[in-house]
């Protein structure tokens, strides 16, 4: 099959790859001439395990092109992608303008049949936005040529993100005709060999089945951080809490962790577009309204535990930071907590030194105007001379360090870890003061 994927960042980039893979004809098309001229050049934009040998071999084999050239990439897909961006309005609301441009884009130059799939992640009603603006486009060329318009999101986790489209748990497809459906089960045919995981819907529902996902996930996050918050207060362990419950088939191990926030580019916009799209429709929904709130105050939990120990005042202090990364396995930063984390410290006159495996170079960018703000090229090396560690990202590498290594490295011998990672009697038995998130 011919596919265009309109919007190479993380999910059109990932999903051009696997497709092509599969052994499609894929063009990514993307109005980023630098990120496109770098492609073509063999440079990945992005950190995401399995991805560079992918896109290298599909280059390769002639299956995957990159372009910024609208109409040859309207041209070459009878299937159309929509994979662009939809960060938050001002309201919290999803932005639609890029969408809305790339349907205006197909409907500009498409010349016959095309099957618009919006894999961008969207409020309830953006099929029929974008069916309108494509229906405008052609009017005004005077064309009158079929089309479809059928809602696909995507679920893939950034740092599983191959794998996960590969081998999803589920394809949600909101479609209207037969046709599209038609085209979109032998799209997806190759991945479901082994059982039926298409699961065929209304488009309105397919919409709002991104947002509720995410918002479930968001929901346990917030949760667990609550009550990691109270475990604290009153002298219970969250993790035996989490172990405790998690055991209870109902309720599943999956995201109980407590930790110092969830960041990222989906689930704080989604969860915001949610309640947009709640209050649109005249309603208020408490509990997602909470979701985004406790995660807000979750976030600077790792201030607070600074501020408690050290003072307000942070001059003359140096604080190692363990993780920029708004989780392991990206050099992603959106919305991450080390954007509230190492900004707070340097602003209360605080020194960061700060290591991430991949994250330094994307963190030179987003940090680009700090003061006092060093990188370490290992995360030993971070440790040299400095008050306090401070874990931000779950990397696997931080999780069983040297305790006697660190502790003579450290000025004050002092760890605040937001993800958890360490046996607290441990990590005191070595003689270092230990911080969890609602550990004893
Ligand atoms: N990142 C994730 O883990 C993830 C997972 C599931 C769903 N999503 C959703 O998928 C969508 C894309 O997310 P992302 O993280 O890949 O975003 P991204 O910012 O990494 O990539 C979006 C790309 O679209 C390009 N673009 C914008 N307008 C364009 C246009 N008119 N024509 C061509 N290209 C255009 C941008 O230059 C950018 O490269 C969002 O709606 C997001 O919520 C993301």
């Amino acid at each position: 099959m011919k596919i265009t994927i309109i919007g190479t960042g993380y999910v059109g980039l990932v999903s051009g790859a696997c497709l092509a893979e599969l052994g499609n004809d894929v063009m990514c098309l993307d109005v980023d001439a630098g990120k496109i001229a770098g492609l073509q050049r063999g440079e990945i934009p992005i950190y995401e395990p399995g991805l560079e040998p992918l896109v290298k071999r599909n280059v390769e084999a002639g299956r995957l092109h990159f372009t910024t050239d609208l109409a040859q990439s309207v041209a070459h897909g009878q299937i159309q992608f929509i994979a662009v961006g939809t960060p938050p309005d001002e309201d919290g609301s999803a932005d639609l303008q890029y969408v809305i441009a790339a349907a205006r884009a197909i409907g500009r130059y498409m010349d016959d049949y095309r099957l618009v799939v919006d894999k961008s992640t969207v409020p309830v009603g953006t099929a029929a936005k974008v069916r309108a603006a494509i229906a405008e486009e052609l009017a005004r060329r005077g064309k009158v040529i079929e089309f479809s318009v059928v809602s696909n999101p995507e679920f893939l986790k950034e740092g599983a993100a191959v794998d996960d489209f590969m081998r999803p748990d589920r394809v949600v497809i909101g479609v209207d005709d037969e046709q599209a459906k038609r085209i979109m089960h032998s799209i997806y045919a190759p991945i479901q060999r082994n059982h039926e995981r298409m699961i065929f819907m209304d488009i309105a529902s397919a919409e709002l089945t991104k947002y509720a996902a995410n918002a479930m996930l968001a929901t346990r996050i917030s949760f667990m951080n609550e009550l990691a918050n109270l475990a604290e207060a009153v002298g219970a362990d969250i993790e035996h809490v989490r172990q405790g419950i998690g055991s209870d088939a109902r309720i599943g191990y999956h995201f109980l962790y407590a930790g110092c926030g969830y960041g990222g580019a989906c689930f704080p916009k989604d969860v915001s577009a949610l309640q947009q799209t709640a209050h649109d429709a005249g309603m208020h929904l408490k509990i997602i309204e909470a979701v985004n709130q406790v995660n807000e105050t979750q976030k600077s939990r790792l201030l607070d535990k600074i501020t408690r120990r050290f003072g307000d005042d942070l001059t003359g202090k140096r604080f190692a930071v363990w993780g920029l990364a708004f989780k392991a396995n990206t050099d992603d930063m959106r919305e991450a907590t080390s954007q509230v984390v190492v900004p707070g410290i340097i602003a209360r006159g605080g020194t960061v030194v700060a290591y991430d495996p991949v994250a330094i170079s994307q963190a030179k960018k987003t940090f680009a105007t700090l003061q006092r703000l060093e990188y370490a090229s290992s995360p030993k090396a971070a440790l040299d001379g400095a008050d306090c560690l401070v874990i931000v990202t779950e990397w696997k590498e931080f999780r069983s360090p040297d305790f006697d290594d660190m502790k003579r490295r450290l000025r004050t011998p002092v760890i605040i870890d937001g993800r958890n990672l360490y046996d607290p009697a441990l990590v005191r038995s070595c003689g270092l003061e230990y911080s969890g998130i609602g550990r004893i």
